[in-house]
């Protein structure tokens, strides 16, 4: 039975995308914190980012870090809770699911969670880092710590310096060795699908990556409740939440694709 006849959510925009999907041989995702939204935690820009009344974008600097570092990691050590304790959801879960022997999907991700990792993606890439690890502002070094709750904050390095997330801050520069891995992945793939989930895609480099697959010919998805800044370009416009759609995407794979 074709893709379609049995799901009422199913739309021709769905099934476009489950009909380019099972051919693909390259999927790139370029996911955002809506992707871990039903997994609660916090998306940035969404009214349960603020956390005591603090604005994410204002406490995600290194001038805010400098001027009071114990607040801005208590921040991150609360997020640091929430992450640890919440589970990957439908949508990573569907994402994950994607990979097959023929089929490769490759993740850049905003999220400093580990979620998709979680649920079983291979390759992902933390184009802003990670929560889990820590970077000593004395020696340089950077290494994981998973610990929740840290033991003291701020905390500091076995030399003595101050330690600081390992993630992304405004005005940051990317890590190189993420950006020369997305790099390569452009000139060695082919990419049939290009989905851009749960992301507002602010950062030009998103924009830039999203354009970039569509055109090499990738299809260009796009799966948010919200519009975004790159809704005009897409191709497909998937309305509504990572979970709900990835899951109707993945029924979709799953049925036969008729005649
Ligand atoms: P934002 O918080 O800016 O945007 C979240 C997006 O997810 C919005 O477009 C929502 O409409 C969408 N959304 C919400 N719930 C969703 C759901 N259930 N399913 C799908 N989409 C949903 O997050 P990002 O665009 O990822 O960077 O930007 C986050 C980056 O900005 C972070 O990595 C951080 C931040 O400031 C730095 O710190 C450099």
């Amino acid at each position: 039975m074709p893709y379609g006849a049995q799901s009422r959510a199913v739309t021709p925009e769905l099934g476009t995308v489950v009909q380019k999907l099972r051919d693909a041989r390259n999927v790139l995702v370029l996911s955002g914190a809506g992707v871990s939204a039903e997994s609660n935690i916090p998306t940035f820009r969404g009214e349960d980012g603020w956390w005591r009344s603090l604005n994410p974008a204002e406490l995600a600097t290194f001038a805010a870090f400098k001027r009071d570092p114990r607040l801005v990691w208590e921040w991150y050590d609360y997020r640091r809770g929430l992450i640890a304790n919440a589970s990957p959801n439908a949508g990573h879960r569907a994402l994950a699911g994607l990979e097959t022997p023929a089929r490769e999907v490759f993740t850049v991700t905003q999220n400093v969670d580990d979620l998709h990792e979680r649920a079983g993606s291979h390759q992902v890439v933390h184009i802003h880092g990670s929560i889990w690890e820590v970077i000593c502002l004395k020696d340089g070094k950077t290494y994981e710590d998973r610990r929740v709750p840290l033991p003291g904050l701020p905390p500091t390095c076995a030399c003595g310096g101050l330690l600081r997330p390992g993630v992304v801050w405004f005005g940051e520069a990317l890590p190189a060795t993420a950006c020369a891995q997305v790099e390569d992945y452009f000139h060695k793939s082919w990419i049939d699908v290009a989905l851009v989930i749960g992301t507002e895609a602010t950062f030009s480099y998103i924009g830039d990556w999203a354009l970039r697959a569509k055109r090499s010919g990738a299809l260009l998805v796009e799966i948010n409740p919200s519009p975004t800044v790159l809704t005009q370009y897409v191709d497909v416009k998937l309305e509504g939440k990572a979970g709900e759609i990835l899951q109707e995407v993945k029924k979709g794979l799953s049925l036969n694709p008729g005649p």
